[in-house]
């Protein structure tokens, strides 16, 4: 489908997507959460999802779920999120994402799937072990975006490949059943930050699910923590370069170069212009001064509105009655290009 024709049929409407299964950390904050409310403030519609269906694709304690997930809504909410201008739901209010996922179950292909690096990534050496639901992640991912027509998914790097299945699955959809149904979703992967790496080993992305605490920023460690694992991030002895292809084999200075770049809202080249030729003892602790700047009002912010549960409840329950009024009449519409009978009274 030519773009311009695609332009015409969907409005601009942006999808993005976060799993409550383990606290936010500075990955998903500059590659996501902050790019989430540039968005916003740009005036484009915005959904965004807590989703704990995605989140139960591996074992999760329900405990730990229920508090995930209300610490994450928590701090799209203290990253500057507004829920009355942005949709802020969790995925399981919105029925709509189950029913499409199974659809995309039966378009999607297995050869595609096969091909999913996150799955062979997550499920480790023994895939028999993984769980379907591991297996079929991207469908759900897919159902998530589409469910809503979304045109734009902001995300980080890791996640383009799922973004390619998204759109792999709407065109199929389209062609066979001769519709022009689905958008074509561009991802929106930009900036310095679209992977942060691992303090511990820059080859790694920073991830909530790493077993070492010391592998990451979380945001709600305090000022300290902070400034004691950017101490403690593993680099190497020389001095930063003074040009940015000076960190082409230096995977942990560029990281921490990076994050810098990206907190401070300027790119790697001004960083290195001002740190060129000083070692990580004058580099290290700027850094760590500057994320505490960044991310203590946030963690903060957090702490307070976590007092209070029963409002995010209440604020996610108002976001998923926005979603399902936007998804139910596109699954309805979905259902009728299947073939499907619906005739049951409802009401
Ligand atoms: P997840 O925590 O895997 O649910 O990811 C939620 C969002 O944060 C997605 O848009 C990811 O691409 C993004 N994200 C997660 N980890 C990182 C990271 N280390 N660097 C940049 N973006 C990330
Ligand atoms: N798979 C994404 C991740 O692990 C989370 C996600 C689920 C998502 N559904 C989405 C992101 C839809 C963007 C759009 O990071």
């Amino acid at each position: 489908m030519a773009e311009a024709t695609q332009a015409a049929r969907f409005a601009m409407r942006i999808f993005s997507g976060i799993q409550p299964s383990g606290g936010l950390t500075l990955g998903n904050y500059l590659g996501a959460l902050k790019r989430f409310v540039e968005k916003q403030e740009e005036g484009i519609e915005a959904i965004y999802c807590l989703v704990d269906m995605h989140a139960i694709t591996v074992w999760q304690e329900p405990e730990k779920l229920r508090h995930a997930t209300r610490e994450a809504a928590a701090g799209f909410i203290a990253a500057g999120i507004d829920p009355e201008r942005s949709i802020l739901f969790n995925q399981c209010q919105v029925t709509a994402h189950a029913e499409l996922a199974w659809i995309f179950n039966c378009v999607a292909r297995m050869g595609w799937m096969n091909r999913m690096t996150q799955f062979k990534d997550k499920a480790g050496k023994d895939k028999e072990a993984a769980s379907l639901g591991l297996y079929a992640y991207p469908a759900l991912m897919a159902a998530d975006i589409l469910a809503y027509h979304a045109t734009h998914v902001p995300v980080g790097e890791d996640q383009r490949q799922h973004l390619e299945l998204t759109r792999d699955i709407a065109i199929k959809f389209n062609h066979d059943y001769g519709v022009d149904f689905f958008p074509v979703t561009e991802p929106l992967i930009e900036g310095v930050a679209t992977r942060v790496m691992s303090l511990r080993d820059g080859t790694k992305k920073m991830s909530k699910s790493d077993p070492s605490d010391m592998s990451r920023i979380n945001l709600t460690d305090d000022a300290d923590t902070i400034a004691q694992k950017f101490r403690k991030a593993r680099t190497d002895p020389e001095p930063l370069p003074e040009t940015t292809e000076g960190l082409e084999d230096r995977a942990e200075a560029r990281n921490l170069v990076n994050i810098y770049a990206a907190l401070a809202g300027v790119d790697a080249v001004q960083v290195l212009a001002e740190y060129g030729g000083q070692g990580f003892g004058v580099f290290k602790p700027k850094l760590a001064d500057l994320a505490v700047s960044a991310l203590s009002p946030i963690s903060a912010e957090m702490g307070r509105l976590m007092q209070d549960p029963g409002e995010i409840d209440a604020i996610l329950g108002r976001g998923a009655e926005r979603a399902e009024a936007i998804a139910r009449p596109i699954m309805e519409r979905c259902y009728d290009i299947v073939g499907m009978v619906r005739s049951r009274r409802t009401g």
